[in-house]
């Protein structure tokens, strides 16, 4: 049987990280075989794309970010996402498309429309089965990543970034509610896990 696709979303210092560990293990504790992947990342090419993004050492085109992560998505879906849930397994994903429409379109406003056409060359129909977006306040994400209660007009400008990717983010699910589920993630653990409890619970056989 084929096996379930789920992804984990949300802005920076939501919890994600911390969520994706548990929700990997709670799978593995009911007999699921799972693979853990991330984006950007998941393969040799991806890694290394990741490392280009993300070390910020040249400022690129938003359009251009958008056509490399969906350039490295595709090998991805090709080498360990679709080989993967061919196979049985579960595969448990660390960002994916939702992430380039919250940031390349919401936070670095390249069209909305544009990222659709390359989710639907790039995926050809295939969604994840479910979405996990885990919802925070700015005012809470920044507490938690320990920044100062005042920003200076570069945080600011930070903060206004991160309230259009958490908006693009929130579309998403309205666009798609019953694939994208929000977790309301400004609460302690034990909370959010009994709500994360039964979303797992029905997917699996
Ligand atoms: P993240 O997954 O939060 O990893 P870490 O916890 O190690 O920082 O960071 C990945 C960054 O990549 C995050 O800032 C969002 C960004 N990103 C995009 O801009 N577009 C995308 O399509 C994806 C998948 C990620």
């Amino acid at each position: 049987m084929r096996g379930k696709f789920i992804t984990l979303e949300g802005i920076d210092g939501a919890g994600k990280s911390t969520h994706l560990r548990w929700i990997a293990r709670f799978l593995k504790g009911r007999r699921i075989k799972v693979t853990v992947t991330r984006e950007p990342g998941g393969t040799a090419f991806g890694e290394t794309l990741r490392r280009l993004l993300l070390g910020g050492r040249q400022r690129l085109h938003p359009e251009t970010e958008t056509l490399l992560v969906f350039a490295a998505r595709r090998e991805h879906l090709d080498k360990v996402i679709a080989p993967a849930l061919g196979a049985g397994r579960w595969v448990l994903c660390d960002r994916f498309t939702d992430a380039t429409y919250a940031y390349q379109s919401g936070g670095s406003r390249v069209r909305w429309g544009r990222v659709g056409a390359l989710e639907r060359w790039v995926q050809r129909g295939l969604q994840p089965d479910l979405t996990i977006l885990f919802d925070v306040s700015l005012a809470v994400a920044r507490r938690r990543a320990g920044r100062k209660i005042r920003p200076d007009r570069f945080e600011r400008e930070r903060d206004a970034y991160f309230e259009r990717v958490r908006k693009a983010y929130l579309r998403r699910h309205r666009e798609d509610p019953r694939r994208v589920r929000v977790i309301e993630a400004g609460r302690g653990m034990a909370e959010i896990r009994k709500e994360l409890e039964p979303l797992l619970l029905k997917l699996c056989p």
